[in-house]
């Protein structure tokens, strides 16, 4: 209940980065749902935004209240977008993916301006890991990749959907969840990652992240990143 509580604060307060006229990326996730809805609330209420949503299933939400939806054939260029987190550092470093949806989401954040994501304080850590990394992989590579990441020191396991079948994200791929841990240096796990052909995206965020929104009880605290020394 009180993790809800939080997730709705940090929701409410994204809506201010959101300006009339604006495209807004629409994030993923439970978090990010309340963010969709609360948005949905103010073009009723005469907001003029157009959403480009990163899953299906944000889409679906996002139609259903009324949200005019674009595309990134018709934008190439987000003004801000909203979305949720597994895990964030204290250099606003992400692992994103628990849902599935790593891939748009991260193509949607590499097209905005403003990244702002919204988390309960849950999601705060000092060393990210201890989330299983999302791995998105093209199916025929999918034991290859596994090995080569495993050999990396993780524990993988291949994502399955409440059936007991391999879960099949909205590109028609697999997700490999990878069980690190510990990440001491994600930029270094990502380049090897992105190295290993078959790897279609993994969820790690870097420098995507403008501004973290963390619901801490009653209050939101609001984190910048820093711009690299
Ligand atoms: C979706 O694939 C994810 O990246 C979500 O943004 C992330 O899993 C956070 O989800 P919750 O807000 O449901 O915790």
């Amino acid at each position: 209940m009180a993790v809800d509580q939080e997730k709705e604060l940090a929701a409410r307060t994204s809506l201010r980065f959101v300006r009339d006229g604006s495209v807004v990326g629409l994030g993923s996730g439970s978090t990010a749902a309340y963010a969709v809805r609360l948005l949905g609330e103010r073009v009723r209420a005469g907001l003029q935004i157009r959403g480009i949503p990163t899953s299906v299933q944000t889409q679906g939400l996002a139609a259903s209240l009324g949200i005019p939806l674009t595309t990134l054939e018709e934008v190439q260029q987000i003004d801000v977008t909203v979305d949720g987190t597994d895990e964030f550092d204290p250099e606003l470093r992400l692992i994103k993916g628990g849902g599935g949806a790593l891939l748009r989401e991260k193509i949607v954040a590499s097209a905005t301006r403003q990244e702002i994501i919204i988390a309960d304080s849950s999601k705060q850590v000092s060393v990210l890991g201890k989330f299983p990394l999302p791995v998105e992989v093209i199916r025929f590579a999918q034991a290859l990749v596994s090995k080569k990441i495993s050999a990396l020191g993780a524990t993988v396991q291949l994502r399955k959907n409440t059936a007991g079948e391999p879960f099949i994200t909205d590109e028609g791929h697999h997700i490999l969840d990878c069980h690190f841990e510990q990440i001491p240096d994600p930029p270094a796990l990502a380049y090897t990652l992105s190295e290993i052909p078959g790897v279609v995206e993994h969820g790690l965020f870097i420098d995507l992240a403008d501004v973290v929104l963390v619901g801490n009880g009653s209050e939101v605290l609001e984190l910048r990143r820093k711009p690299h020394s």
